[in-house]
């Protein structure tokens, strides 16, 4: 089966629960888990439920799907993503993605926690994501390409929305938080990057790295839609403070929880 007819599988079997139409989709990362529980009027739908829908081995969430009302709009929450280092398809990575979009959402946002490689940034920063590098990973339109969810050979020259980038620049000024402009790279994980990788990462032009976004940044644009990326930035990359753990890197996405909460809810507002 191909990806746009397990895509219309899933839709087919969400559409049995509910006729929801999302205005926009969000993907939750590390440190924003509690924008779900704001979400009015929630209808939930766990992923076991939704047909070819992957469940994602390492948050604590075994992975869902939202719908509800968030700052007045429609809106459709991924909850537990799915990472490709967990070993699936990057078709199963953006699956979710693709999904929210073909159930109607126009606008994706997409969220992460990132390590930072412009030396200037500091842990707790925000950046808005302006342009990415994602060749370190399989392109997920690799394979067969149905027309029906865009061209073969996409254009991404401006993958993230300018107006939405301005639109976040103005909620961070008027929320008084600290928010960067760079370019994301996404990196295969699960092992944090050597930092010879991120010294190479940073004459590349990279300013964040992480281990997600790119790849459904891609599929979002190849659907046409509009998207907004936001990393916080929890950590330095290797090599430029100390010692990379999987625990500072929670322990810092926690910390940032409600100003990232604030940052993507004033933006939802203003859509
Ligand atoms: N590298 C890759 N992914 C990450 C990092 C990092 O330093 N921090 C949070 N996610």
């Amino acid at each position: 089966m191909d990806q746009y007819e397990r895509v219309l599988q899933a839709a087919h079997s969400v559409r049995k629960t509910t006729d929801f139409v999302p205005e926009v989709a969000i993907v939750l990362g590390s440190g924003l888990g509690a924008l779900a529980d704001k979400v009015e009027d929630p209808i939930v739908i766990p992923a076991a439920e939704i047909e070819g829908y992957k469940v994602s081995t390492v948050s604590g969430h075994a992975g869902r799907l939202i719908f509800g009302t968030l700052a007045g709009k429609k809106v459709v929450v991924q909850q537990g993503r799915i990472h490709y280092y967990e070993g699936y398809e990057m078709g199963d990575v953006v699956l979710p993605v693709r999904l929210m979009c073909a159930l109607g959402a126009k606008t994706v946002i997409l969220t992460n926690a990132a390590g930072g490689v412009n030396e200037s940034y500091r842990p707790g920063d925000f950046m808005v994501i302006r342009g990415q590098i994602a060749q370190f990973v399989p392109s997920p339109l690799r394979g067969a390409n149905d027309e029906r969810f865009g061209t073969r050979f996409p254009d991404m020259s401006e993958i993230y929305s300018r107006p939405l980038i301005s639109l976040a620049k103005e909620v961070a000024k008027e929320a008084g938080v600290t928010l960067r402009e760079g370019v994301y790279l996404q990196a295969s994980g699960p092992n944090y990057e050597s930092p010879e990788e991120i010294r190479a990462f940073r004459i590349l032009g990279a300013d964040a790295v992480g281990m997600s976004t790119a790849v459904e940044a891609i599929a979002a644009k190849h659907m046409g839609r509009e998207v907004l990326g936001i990393s916080l930035i929890t950590n330095m990359a290797a090599g430029i403070a100390g010692p990379l753990s999987h625990e500072e890197v929670k322990e810092a996405a926690d910390r940032a929880g409600r100003a990232f909460i604030a940052l993507v809810h004033g933006v939802i507002a203003k859509i």
